[in-house]
């Protein structure tokens, strides 16, 4: 049986208070039963993570966009998974490209983060992708085969990780993938989380993300081993943010 599909937004460093208006919709348009039967996630910048869990309610869980591999200490700017779990979110989102690129992130300590994560009782989403240069390169499950092994997490229940493929280069850029390719990668990924977790791969949720919109979502989110998608741009409106949870299917 396919895990319940979870659509997440991903807020990266955008969003004041007076943005909450936005939440409040996606609030207000959960009262019409947008969570039945699907899992619905914002992860706004640290600083509105409080004020979003008061108003999402139970129609949205938040998440944080990225956390400390330690529980807490002398780290300076930076957050323990267990900071997040304590003010209510429920994720957070680890080894995103943007991370891996502007911080250097690598393999080694994204599964660190995602294994925080765990330890605190957050579910991590934890994101791979090729660039275009690896795409053009024919380097694509390469890519994916080395992120897998390196940033996840070994003995993971499928309910403690969702997987985020989101190829680089359609990240803000308007270009995706065909219906084709992902379903192709999105098989090649389970087949690997299978080969590593067995049973446990069935629950683990492998969300597409890069430039998804109203207009493509139903397209991306009816194919195989598409379990939802990760938001970023779109997001940040809610009346995109509800259509493109509104063409997701229901478990
Ligand atoms: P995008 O971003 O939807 O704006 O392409 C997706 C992401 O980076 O998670």
């Amino acid at each position: 049986m396919a895990p319940r599909p979870l659509i997440a937004g991903n807020w990266k460093m955008n969003g004041q208070l007076r943005d909450l208006a936005e939440l409040q919709a996606i609030a207000d348009a959960g009262r019409n039963g947008l969570n039945e039967g699907r899992d619905i996630l914002i992860c706004p910048p640290a600083t509105m993570l409080s004020a979003s869990f008061g108003i999402l309610g139970d129609v949205a869980a938040v998440g944080g966009q990225d956390c400390h591999p330690a529980d807490s200490g002398a780290h300076t700017g930076d957050i323990a998974a267990t900071m997040l779990k304590d003010v209510g979110a429920r994720y957070v989102i680890v080894g995103h490209s943007e991370r891996r690129a502007d911080h250097g992130e690598s393999d080694e300590l994204v599964r660190a983060k995602a294994e925080a994560a765990m330890r605190a009782g957050l579910i991590a989403v934890i994101c791979i992708g090729e660039t275009e240069a690896e795409r053009d390169a024919d380097a694509t499950t390469d890519v994916l085969d080395r992120q897998l092994a390196g940033s996840l997490p070994d003995d993971v229940d499928g309910d403690q990780v969702v997987v985020a493929y989101e190829p680089v280069w359609a990240i803000g850029t308007g270009k995706t993938p065909t219906a084709d390719d992902v379903r192709d990668i999105h098989a090649f990924i389970r087949r690997r989380l299978v080969d590593r977790f067995g049973d446990a791969a069935d629950g683990v949720r492998i969300l597409y993300g890069g430039s998804v919109k109203p207009a493509n979502a139903a397209e991306f989110l009816a194919i195989d081993n598409v379990d939802g998608a990760l938001v970023g741009g779109a997001s940040l409106k809610a009346s995109d943010f509800v259509a493109i949870c509104q063409a997701s299917p229901t478990a």
